[in-house]
């Protein structure tokens, strides 16, 4: 290897832009000069251009963490967590003051035999949902629409179950969770009330578990 080579893996001790002499900063613990390569300009790090100095090729400059840098990283995490929670904290704002479901007359409790079923629309036109009376004369209902991927569910009221036929997701009739096939949360339980022959959808039970 002739004198050429080794001067130019020499270390600079200004390629920190330190200029004093001393090696600093990311060079500080280098004991071999081969660990550092120069830039093929030959010039001192400080003046190498900025996609150079950010993506070096040297292991020790690579590793080397400066403070600034890591309180930088400190400011951007703190940062983004707690924007992150800000964000929670307004959309619990938002959905606090929600303007409560409406109250819908969805069917007549005599004219719903036992072990039947019907469909209706709530809290929109556009979600469509199931009113069922259970063998035993119990009033369920439900969303129609699979927590898979939104699906039409279709009742076996002599199996117990709603079935949901695009990828074999099954939901318990009685309590509406997902038990079994692709279907991640329970349908949305939609209370009711009864008042006289009357019945009401009065609000929608999101559950996630
Ligand atoms: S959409 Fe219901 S299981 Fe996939």
């Amino acid at each position: 290897m002739g004198q050429d080579d080794k001067a130019s893996r020499r270390l600079d001790p200004a390629v920190d832009g330190s200029g004093a002499g001393a090696l600093v900063g990311p060079l500080r613990d280098v004991r071999d000069e081969t660990e550092i390569s120069q830039a093929p300009d030959g010039a001192p790090r400080a003046q190498q251009p900025e996609w150079r100095r950010d993506f070096p090729i040297d292991w020790p400059i690579d590793q080397y963490v400066a403070r600034r840098d890591f309180a930088k990283f400190l400011v951007l995490t703190s940062g983004a967590f707690a924007a992150g929670q800000a964000w929670i904290a307004a959309q619990d704002l938002v959905r606090s003051r929600r303007t409560p479901p409406p109250r819908l007359r969805v069917a007549s409790a005599a004219a719903l035999a036992r072990g039947s079923a019907v469909t209706f629309q709530y809290p929109t036109p556009h979600d469509p949902c199931l009113l069922i009376r259970t063998r035993e004369g119990e009033l369920l209902a439900y969303s129609q629409a699979c927590t898979h991927l939104s699906c039409a569910v279709v009742p076996r009221l002599e199996e117990g179950v709603l079935h949901c036929p695009c990828h074999e997701g099954f939901f318990d009739l009685k309590t509406g969770r997902n038990i079994a096939g692709p279907p991640p949360r329970p349908l949305p339980k939609i209370n009711l009330v009864v008042e006289g022959d009357d019945v009401f959808a009065v609000g929608v039970d999101e559950r996630t578990v």
